[in-house]
């Protein structure tokens, strides 16, 4: 089967599609059939060698939605044929709080999306949303579980509540301006880039700030009066703009580091505001399942910023770095 194979870490252009072995599934496993993977930053940051406990070469691609085609010993047979979308971790542990020691994510070091087949663990292929195609599936798992327990579970946005999601054109931002829309609230988004803006109002941001704009922090009060939950990819660039904005009881969600880890906090700013910063890092298979029934019950559709055939798999890769404008980059066939 084809797969995206990364062979060193020069960044994208030393990924490749090649032809390799057809992957069989072991007791307990599931083999499908990919109609289509999606690309997080993350691909980046492993095409260039920055992820702890790399090994080389690894098939790339944590997203993937497709057919199961086969099964191995212990799993139901009558699983053959359904759509799936798949859970991007391994071994979450027992406890909803945090992932055990043990977790590692699909496409490093488990094996990668970005190809023609994978083996998971069945019960972690969990039944496609019916009103998605496979290539809409394949947006939601890295980006949207990541938006979704950190608004659901971290931050319990409630209906009506002001949240900012910052650097709106990114995957995992894109899903969190949908997710908090569909929860009800009055979403706030910063980008970079103009053009991003007016997509993002164009899918129900109430207010949509340039966070090159030195003024952007006193804007956003004004306009939202204070906001109840912030959702931070990038706080090293937008911490000490949104800090003064932050309302009584406001629930700050960090998920990134874009821009630099290290960040100033005034603490009058939180405490006496009574606001919290909590961490979160995608999620356990409870909450991917959560996630799904979310989407199915709103009928949310992923934004999908462009979709490349498998065969030019590098060229999304370079076209995420590069071009990238607002939400998810797909690899997909004509018909998924
Ligand atoms: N914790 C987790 O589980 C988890 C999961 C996935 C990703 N991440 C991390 O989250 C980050 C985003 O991932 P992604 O896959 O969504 O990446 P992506 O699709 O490549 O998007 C990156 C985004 O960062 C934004 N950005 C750049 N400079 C910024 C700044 N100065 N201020 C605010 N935003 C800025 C840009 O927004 P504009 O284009 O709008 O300017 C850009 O779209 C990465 O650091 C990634 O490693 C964490």
């Amino acid at each position: 089967v084809k797969a995206l194979l990364l062979r060193s870490t020069e960044g994208p252009q030393s990924a490749g599609i090649e032809e390799i072995d057809t992957p069989l599934p072991r007791a307990g496993e599931v083999r499908v059939a990919l109609r289509a993977a999606s690309l997080n930053h993350r691909e980046l940051w492993i095409s260039r060698g920055l992820y702890p406990g790399m090994s080389l070469p690894t098939v790339m691609g944590a997203d993937g939605a497709g057919t199961i085609e086969a099964v191995g010993a212990g799993v139901d047979p009558a699983l053959v044929g359904r759509d799936v979308v798949l859970y991007p971790g391994l071994d979450w542990g027992d406890s909803e709080e945090a992932p055990g020691t043990g977790f590692g994510l699909l496409g490093m070091p488990g094996p990668g999306t970005v190809a023609e087949s994978v083996c998971v663990p069945a019960a972690l292929a969990f039944a496609k949303p019916a009103h998605l195609s496979h290539a809409q599936a394949a947006a939601l798992p890295v980006a949207a579980l990541t938006a979704f327990r950190a608004l659901s579970v971290k931050a319990r946005v409630k209906a009506g509540e002001r949240v900012l999601v910052t650097g709106i054109g990114g995957g995992v931002a894109t899903f969190g301006l949908l997710f908090a829309k569909a929860m009800g609230a009055r979403v706030f988004v910063t980008s970079g880039s103009q053009e991003t803006l007016e997509m993002a109002r164009a899918q129900g941001a109430e207010g949509a700030f340039d966070y090159k704009d030195e003024q952007w922090g006193k804007a956003l009060r004004q306009a939202s009066g204070g906001v109840d939950v912030v959702f931070d990819g990038a706080p090293a660039a937008s911490f000490a703009a949104y800090g003064r904005a932050l309302a009584t009881a406001a629930r700050v969600v960090l998920y990134g580091s874009t821009g630099g880890p290290a960040f100033t906090v005034s603490a009058p700013d939180l405490f006496l505001r009574h606001a919290s910063i909590l961490g979160t890092a995608m999620g356990s298979p409870a909450d991917f399942g959560a996630m799904l029934d979310f989407v199915t019950e709103h009928r949310i559709e992923p934004v999908i910023d462009r979709t490349f055939p498998l065969e030019q798999a590098r060229d999304a890769l370079l076209y995420l770095e590069k071009g990238h404008r607002f939400g998810k980059v797909v690899i997909a066939g004509g018909e998924a």
